[in-house]
C-alpha cells in the first residue's frame, strides 16, 4: 500500500499521480491536502511517515513545490528514507542502494510526464540487498 499526500504547491502534479496510481491499479491511501489552498507540508510528511511507520503502507510519495521542505520533515523521523529525485537515475539509484521508502517529488520542478517515469521507476526497483548498502543503512539508523 502507498501513501500519498502533498502541500498546495504539490497539489497539481499528486492528480496526475494519482491517475497513474489508478490506471495501474496499484493500491494507495491519499492523505491530502484536497486543493491548491496554503497548507504547511511538515502536517502531510507527518500523516505519510506515520501510515510508514504504524505498517499500514510500505512506501510513501510526498510532493511540495520544491520537494525539499517535505522530504527534510520527513527525514526527521527515524526509519524513514526520504529520496527527492528530480530524474529516474535517482529513482532507480535510491531504491537500490538506500531502500528509499519515501519519494519527493517537486511539483514546481518537474513535468507531469517525467514525474509519472520516476513514480512508475521508484515503484518498481527492489533494494539490492547488497551487504554494503544495508551496512550504511544500518549505520545511518544508528
Ligand atoms: C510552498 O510555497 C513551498 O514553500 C513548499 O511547497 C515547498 O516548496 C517547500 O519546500
Amino acid at each position: 500500500m502507498i501513501a500519498i499526500a502533498c502541500d498546495h504547491g504539490g497539489y497539481e502534479l499528486k492528480l496526475e499521480i494519482l491517475k497513474y496510481l489508478d490506471k495501474e491499479q496499484i493500491p494507495y491511501v491519499d492523505l491530502g491536502c484536497d486543493s491548491t489552498d496554503a497548507v504547511d507540508y511538515p502536517v502531510y510528511a507527518r500523516k505519510v511517515t506515520s501510515a510508514i511507520k504504524d505498517g499500514s503502507c510500505d512506501k510513501g510519495i510526498l510532493i511540495c513545490g520544491t520537494g525539499i521542505g517535505i522530504s527534510i520533515a520527513a527525514n526527521k523521523v527515524p526509519g524513514i528514507r526520504a529520496a527527492l529525485c528530480t530524474d529516474c537515475f535517482c529513482a532507480e539509484a535510491t531504491r537500490q542502494h538506500n531502500n528509499a521508502n519515501v519519494l519527493a517529488l517537486g511539483g514546481r520542478v518537474v513535468g507531469p510526464g517525467l514525474a509519472v517515469k520516476i513514480v512508475d521507476t521508484f515503484l518498481h526497483t527492489e533494494f539490492s540487498g547488497a551487504e554494503r548498502h544495508q551496512r550504511r543503512i544500518d549505520m545511518i539508523e544508528e
